[in-house]
């Protein structure tokens, strides 16, 4: 594939990756693939903003080579350290060796610590500029979106916000551009990418926006490390981030359970039935079946989650576990919870969600509910009340 030209002198010289299906050591199942995004600006000085997965070194080296020789670079910025982005550093230094890096002090670090490669290296702090010729780069300190080293990277002259990964999505596609691709596509790639890394960051991220819009820069284009570039509409992705990073909700409920002999599957689907009953959407999965990513996109816009679990050993079943600890670490604000399960001898499972849903920051909000061995009509009729009682919070 060739460089894309994304705007007049400046090109896309990133990689596909059609087959990556589980990212950041199977955190993040992405079932689109994804793209590492690379930018090389073509100016008095030539500029190389990002890098790409190790693995796809010669990729962006065929890439720059289609435009101008490699060690014709006069500087590289590094945006953010994480490998996705600088694994093809080494690769891209041995070329251009007289190439000076800009970026963070923490990304300084990073960049020492990972490749131990002795590359004349410029910190930069938000507000210090880079005079390329006709453009010049304002570099944007975004400590925490996501790692400690992050960086935007703007370029005035072309209106061109480079974010790296903030406003990016795992998706794969032929196509550069936002206004190329399926809309539902991208933004349930958008939503999934902010709801499974973002989610804890949203006071920093406002903050962050709010600091961006102050510095009154015209943005008309955002070319994120990841997916598509927002050409048609950035506004559209700020807003969404706005939104998700204020933890703006809609009378939604995400049930997600592990059964064992399908008696907590039958309280999920009473419950569901009375929150359905009660005009709240409802998104209802058996943890042990599905996509725990897709799960955690799902609880992004809603504001109840019921958890649900058989007690095993006295505890929760181990892949409902697993979505806990996520929670756990992802802290959702501004939510509502409780939890259901079926039990043998001893109901062990739902204090523990509760436990974990605390955790969490989460408000549990009703008594959770549990039933020895199967459920039996008045039983049924209890869960359905539950949920007829949790649809009342869900607004
Ligand atoms: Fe896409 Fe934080 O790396």
């Amino acid at each position: 594939m060739t460089p894309v030209e994304i705007k007049k002198g400046i090109y896309w010289v990133g990689a596909i990756d059609w087959n990556m299906r589980s990212f950041h050591g199977h955190t993040f199942a992405t079932k689109r693939g994804t793209t590492y995004n690379a930018y090389l600006i073509v100016d008095e000085k030539i500029t190389l903003v990002d890098t790409v997965y190790g693995p796809f070194a010669g990729e962006l080296i065929e890439k720059i080579r289609a435009i101008v020789p490699l060690e014709k670079i006069d500087y590289v910025v590094s945006n953010h350290v994480e490998t996705d982005h600088s694994g093809a550093m080494p690769e891209i230094m041995k070329l251009c060796p007289k190439a000076k890096v800009y970026g963070t002090r923490k990304c300084k670090e990073g960049l020492y610590k990972n490749y131990y490669g002795n590359w004349d290296f410029q910190e930069v702090k938000t507000g210090d500029t880079l005079k390329l010729g006709k453009r010049t780069l304002t570099f944007i300190e975004a400590p925490m979106i996501h790692w400690p080293d992050s960086m935007f990277t703007y370029c005035r002259e072309e209106e061109l916000l480079m974010p790296n990964d903030a406003f990016g999505q795992h998706l794969a596609t032929n196509t550069r551009f936002d206004d190329e691709v399926d809309q539902c596509a991208l933004m349930e790639e958008a939503a999934k990418y902010y709801a499974n890394i973002l989610i804890p960051l949203g006071d920093i991220i406002l903050r962050k926006l709010d600091e961006v819009l102050k510095m009154k820069v015209p943005i008309s284009m955002i070319a994120p490390s990841h997916g598509i570039i927002w050409r048609k509409d950035p506004e559209r992705i700020i807003k969404s981030y706005v939104s998700w990073a204020n933890n703006e909700t809609k009378k939604k409920a995400v049930i997600v359970y592990e059964t064992m002999w399908k008696s907590t599957e039958k309280m999920a689907r009473r419950i569901a039935e009375a929150l359905t009953d009660s005009g709240v959407e409802v998104k209802l999965f058996d943890i042990a079946e599905s996509d725990r990513t897709e799960v955690i996109k799902e609880m992004l816009d809603a504001r109840g989650y019921l958890i649900g679990s058989s007690t095993h050993d006295n505890d929760m079943l181990p892949s409902i576990a697993a979505l806990m600890s996520v929670l756990k670490g992802l802290k959702p604000k501004k939510r509502v919870a409780s939890a259901f399960g079926s039990y043998g001898w001893g109901a062990g499972a739902t204090a523990s969600i509760e436990k974990e849903l605390k955790g969490a920051g989460i408000e549990v909000v009703q008594e959770p509910i549990s039933v020895k061995y199967v459920p039996d009509k008045s039983e049924e009729k209890k869960c359905y009340e539950f949920g007829v009682e949790f649809a009342k919070k869900c607004i």
